[in-house]
């Protein structure tokens, strides 16, 4: 039997489906769990503590799949729950082992993409109130001013099948119009779903704002890490398998995650 330790790639459902498929393009050689929560999804306007304890219970399965290094691919869950697990749970629990997230790549990206050091951020709720990605982009350069809109609308409309129509239209005006009038010319998708919104987005803000969306920059910061962290690279299986889990079975996930993952894709249904 082969002996696995895949990478984790855990999202609150199926959107995280996008950056996991820009790291397996990235880095196929290795073995994957996804899972996504999607008995528990959304999981952007939930209270914190729930979060934590979602995001908690799905790390210590994964770590139970034996996967040696999770990326947490939920923006939500990045930044209301990451801290306090490699703060508290990793050295606890998993001393060896790392979690990492979605808002640090993110943030980095933006950094170094600004010139006026205004840079505007669109997130659920949860990643709006935790603050993370003010946190993080002060702490590169605490000169950057950093304009935050939480667009509860959006993720909602996506799951219902409506990103064409015009009330997404409208949703996406009404959030991006003020980070416009604060002048940014960076502006960071800092939601998993946000990335099938980029042409969208492009075609209010125009082409002086730079977007980052957050898929590709994650496989880039990912393989960079496993570079420098051979250590962890060393454990991870390399047979390209890739197994997708998921909390609720339901035909959304099986229809919406072969369009945020860009093919079919085969789930099964477990408990957390
Ligand atoms: N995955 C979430 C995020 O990136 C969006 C969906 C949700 O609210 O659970 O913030």
């Amino acid at each position: 039997m082969l002996k696995k330790s895949p990478i984790g790639i855990f999202d609150s459902g199926f959107g995280g489906l996008e950056v996991f498929r820009e790291i397996v393009k990235l880095l196929p050689e290795y073995d994957y769990i996804y899972l996504g929560d999607t008995a528990r999804a959304p999981y952007g306007a939930r209270a914190q503590a729930e979060i934590y304890k979602f995001t908690e219970q799905a790390v210590d399965f994964l770590f139970k799949q034996d996967c040696a290094l999770i990326i947490s691919a939920c923006n939500t869950a990045s930044s209301e729950a990451l801290r306090k697990i490699q703060q508290n749970y990793l050295i606890k629990n998993y001393p060896d082992k790392r979690v990492l997230g979605v808002v640090i790549p993110a943030a980095e990206s933006a950094a170094e993409l600004t010139k006026n050091k205004k840079i505007g951020v669109i997130a659920t709720q949860g990643t709006v109130a935790s603050e993370s990605f003010i946190r993080e982009l002060k702490k590169i350069d605490k000169n950057i001013e950093v304009y935050q809109m939480a667009c509860p609308l959006l993720v909602p409309l996506i799951e219902t099948g409506k990103e064409n129509s015009k009330e997404m239209e409208l949703a996406l005006e009404e959030c991006l119009k003020p980070l416009i009038e604060k002048h940014i010319d960076t502006l960071i998708l800092g939601c998993t779903h946000y990335g099938l919104l980029s042409d969208k987005i492009r075609d209010i803000t125009g082409k002086g704002i730079k977007i980052v969306s957050e898929g590709k920059i994650v496989a880039e910061k990912l393989k960079d890490y496993l570079k420098r962290h051979r250590e962890i690279e060393e454990k991870i299986s390399k047979n390209s398998l890739i197994e997708f889990l998921t909390t609720d079975l339901t035909e959304k996930f099986q229809k919406l995650g072969s369009v945020f993952f860009g093919c079919e894709i085969e789930v099964k249904k477990v408990d957390i």
